[in-house]
């Protein structure tokens, strides 16, 4: 590929930086210094280094975001921000996208990549990926509603499949219960639809995982961070493949 795609796709800089970088003769390629944008390398073999600093070439990357309410979980939109506007130019330079949709007043975990191909897997039904949330609940679940998860909620339109509900406290007072909601579908509002079958409203959700994915307690709402080594791996050993 041509030197300089190489240095922007790395996040050097827009075109117009790169080619100033590599005329100030801050490029090297194997050791020697490279001024030419049009220069042809490879980039699996070659050593690329600006200000000698060794780059990386990456085809796809992966993000982990803490999504907060008020963004919508798209690429783009007439009236909303989205998520893309909380990144910074280098992964908005890979073309990531967000892995399933949250809706604008959900918070937590979503996944960002630029691979098509995990992502279809991992919204894939086959692939049964887990999705687990925590709810805020006007009204007081209890265990029929329990019962009702597991054996699989009818709704106007589907059946959804069995699915856990684990009631972490119940305020009597305040008439509001705190749950967790773990589901392996991800149809539109499911969860919110669940809890309304069961005569309650959610009025506060938080996703807390995607299959081997975990929301990350250190990213602040709005933040975000590469995927760590090892839940790249986890991600591998799930079979989603990247
Ligand atoms: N279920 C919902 O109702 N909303 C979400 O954002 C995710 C799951």
């Amino acid at each position: 590929m041509r030197l300089d795609k190489f240095l922007v796709d790395c996040g050097v800089g827009s075109r117009t930086e790169v080619k100033k970088i590599l005329k100030n003769k801050q490029v090297t390629v194997n050791g020697q210094v490279e001024t030419s944008p049009k220069c042809q390398i490879d980039e699996k073999a070659d050593q690329v280094a600006v200000f000698g600093q060794l780059l990386n070439h990456e085809t796809f990357v992966y993000y982990l975001l803490n999504k907060p309410k008020g963004v919508i979980s798209a690429t783009e939109d007439d009236r909303h921000r989205t998520v893309l506007d909380l990144l910074d130019d280098t992964a908005r330079h890979k073309e990531v996208f967000p892995v399933g949709r949250l809706d604008i007043d959900t918070h937590g975990l979503l996944l960002l990549t630029n691979n098509g191909q995990l992502a279809h897997a991992m919204l894939s039904p086959k692939k049964h990926v887990d999705k687990c949330y925590r709810a805020r609940i006007e009204g007081i679940m209890n265990q029929s509603d329990v019962e009702r998860f597991a054996a699989g909620i009818e709704l106007k339109d589907f059946t959804c499949q069995p699915a856990e509900l684990t009631i972490l406290s119940v305020d009597e007072g305040q008439q509001t219960s705190l749950v967790d909601i773990r589901i392996r579908e991800g149809k539109f509002h499911q969860v919110k639809r669940m809890v309304a079958a069961c005569g309650k409203e959610v009025v506060d959700l938080q996703r807390l995982s995607m299959g081997p994915l975990l929301l990350d307690p250190d990213l602040a709402l709005g933040d975000y961070r590469r995927l760590t080594e090892e839940e790249l791996t986890k991600l591998e050993e799930f079979g989603v493949g990247l």
